[in-house]
């Protein structure tokens, strides 16, 4: 199965949105790749093990117990779909990703959501090592300005405290550390389109995927 559309880009580009809703389009299948990190770090905090610790870390992830049941995400059973939003998971999420162990445990079970009719995968190495025979790749991005006001006003929207000031600051971190880290850095795969979304709605990305995916 190869109708795969493999969407990356840096924190709060837009790109889990834009996936979802290009998926939805499609009919096709849907992975929050991210999430399987949150998941891992939340799993590894419960059990008290340091996101630094690797041995300890990978085998949280060999043996973690997720299900993905619609919108809902269950680990050993318990709903954590709003508890691996929080900016502190994504961070410890961020950390465990630049554990090389733990991303080769997290391979096969993101693989597995490549099933028909297709797949639209979001992340930072779809292109490059999770999908990297996937027909259409996309990077998905926008400044750094604008994607910590929208994760603000996400933050703002569940309900949450947020100050833009830290937001920035923890995005900027995030980044650099998604970038810098030895295995698969964030980075545009070279056989990727590029998609700048600094000024440009949802409707207008999502558009443009499905402009390439047809084309
Ligand atoms: O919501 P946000 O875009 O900030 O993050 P996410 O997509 O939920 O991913 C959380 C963290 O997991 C990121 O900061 C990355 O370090 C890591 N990640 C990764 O390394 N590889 C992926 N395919 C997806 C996420």
């Amino acid at each position: 199965m190869n109708q795969i559309i493999a969407i990356d880009g840096p924190s709060a580009s837009g790109k889990g949105t834009v996936a979802q809703r290009v998926a939805e389009q499609l009919g096709f299948h849907y992975l929050d790749s991210g999430a399987i990190y949150r998941l891992t770090a939340l799993a590894a905090r419960q059990q008290g093990v340091l996101w630094s610790d690797e041995d300890s870390v990978l085998s949280v992830a060999q043996y973690l117990d997720v299900v993905f049941d619609g919108e809902r995400i269950l680990l050993s059973g318990v709903d954590v779909s709003d508890a691996i939003r929080s900016e502190e998971i994504g961070s410890g999420a961020s950390q465990i990703a630049a554990l090389p162990k733990v991303r080769e445990a997290l391979l096969a079970r993101q693989q597995a959501f490549a099933q028909a009719p297709g797949l639209v995968a979001d992340g930072r190495d779809m292109a490059s090592v999770v999908f990297p025979a996937a027909p259409l790749k996309v990077f998905l991005t926008a400044s750094a300005k604008v994607r910590a006001e929208r994760r603000y006003r996400q933050l703002i929207g569940r309900g949450e405290a947020a100050d833009l000031a830290v937001i920035t600051a923890d995005l900027e971190a995030r980044d650099a550390r998604d970038r810098a880290r030895t295995v698969a850095p964030l980075a545009q795969a070279e056989d990727a389109f590029l998609l700048d979304t600094t000024e440009m709605d949802i409707d207008a990305a999502v558009a443009q995927v499905l402009l390439w995916w047809r084309a």
